[in-house]
């Protein structure tokens, strides 16, 4: 399979800027129409899109990332119009999300409409919608006529794509086009919310937090990885489109996290060292905090990643994909990661990426 895909195409690189928009973007379009794979930017990550009404072409997007088939594939919308075509029985309360959250980082699982091919929805009777706020997928949509199917334009199992360069690196010969609209606002996959279940359950945790869908709609249930549970309450069973496992990186991932940020810095060191005095190669993804204290104390590492200050999981978030990349192509024999970021705004959805990462996890 991979020997066929493999290097099959001739992959495109279209730069935009605003004189070359118009053309670039009526280039794509027609890409699409004709049943290809194009990948472009939104503000979570890089998505790979093809026409999510046409078999053919959505199977291009199963082969190129060489995702199992029977994971839903989301649907991009620009429009109510695309919305009403593809979900039916929408409820009242996904329409609220939407008046609050779109276009922005939430994915809607609605009922799916016939006209939606069963190799899009992995053969659920639903489907993941989402709006982005982003005017490349915005306007792609629109002029290619048809809501895209469009995952994240990564390698099943290699981190989701913050820069073109990633999508390269992965799909280069593999897809027919990629748009380089630079790095991506938040950099982290949006929230997904399954509505045809009462109460709703939250599959994955983005840039919309629990305690905002919850303003807006009332009780949801988490089910992602290291969702807060009530004490004796059993952790909820894997969705529909939770059975594919995230990402980890192909070298051990340590993460270090607990409420007291220098206890976390201190437990680093002390891994660190202990690590190094076997002779194993050690790379750091830090906060710019515990960066310093190492620095201070002499301690270095054979490679480290800085993701920014503690109070700033926005920024943290945007790198986090690119540092997990960085470090596992290193051939190290572990990865350090500092869980001491503010867990405010992106933050529990920063952690929740790191815990997914992750192989070991210390609480101190
Ligand atoms: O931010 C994003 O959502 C990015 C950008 C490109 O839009 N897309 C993305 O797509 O991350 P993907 O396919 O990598 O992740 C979509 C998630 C998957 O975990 C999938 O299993 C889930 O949504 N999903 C899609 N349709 C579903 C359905 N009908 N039921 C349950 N989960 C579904
Ligand atoms: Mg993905």
């Amino acid at each position: 399979m991979q020997e066929e895909n493999g290097k099959k195409r001739e992959t495109r690189l279209f730069r935009v800027s605003d004189e070359n928009f118009d053309s670039i973007l009526d280039e794509a379009a027609e890409i699409i129409r004709k049943g290809g794979t194009v990948a472009f930017p939104t503000e979570t990550v890089y998505g790979l899109g093809a026409d999510g009404l046409n078999p053919d072409a959505v199977l291009k997007i199963f082969e190129a990332k060489e995702r199992p088939p029977g994971n839903p594939l989301s649907i991009l919308v620009q429009s109510e119009e695309d919305i009403r075509k593809v979900a039916k029985n929408i409820p009242e309360k996904a329409y609220r999300l939407m008046d609050a959250f779109w276009p922005g980082p939430l994915t809607i699982v609605l009922e799916k409409n016939d006209i939606v091919p069963e190799i899009t929805s992995g053969n659920l009777p639903s489907i993941g919608l989402r709006m982005p706020d982003h005017r490349i997928p915005l306007e792609l949509v629109k002029r290619a006529g048809t809501p895209l199917a469009a995952p994240s334009a990564n390698l099943s199992g290699k981190p989701s794509p913050s820069l073109a360069i990633h999508v390269l690196a992965d799909l280069m010969g593999r897809i027919d086009a990629v748009i380089d609209g630079g790095g991506t606002a938040i950099g982290l996959e949006s929230t997904v919310v399954d509505m045809t279940v009462e109460p709703p359950v939250v599959l994955r945790l983005g840039a919309v937090g629990v305690d905002e869908l919850e303003k807006v709609i009332g009780k949801v249930r988490p089910t992602y990885t290291g969702a807060e549970t009530k004490a004796g309450e059993a952790m909820p069973e894997k969705q529909a489109g939770q059975k594919y496992s995230h990402y980890t990186p192909d070298t051990m991932v340590v993460l270090v996290e607990g409420e007291r940020e220098e206890k976390v810095s201190e437990m680093i060191g002390i891994l660190l060292q202990d690590y190094l005095s076997k002779g194993q190669k050690v790379g750091l993804l830090l906060s710019d905090e515990t960066a310093g204290i190492f620095t201070a104390k002499g301690l270095s590492a054979s490679e480290c990643f800085l993701l920014g200050p503690r109070k700033e999981p926005e920024e943290a978030a945007k790198r986090l994909f690119e540092g997990l990349r960085a470090l596992d192509a290193k051939g190290l024999d572990v990865i350090l990661a500092d869980g001491s970021f503010s867990l405010s705004g992106l933050g529990a959805a920063l952690l929740n990426r790191l815990r997914e990462a992750a192989s070991v996890r210390h609480v101190v």
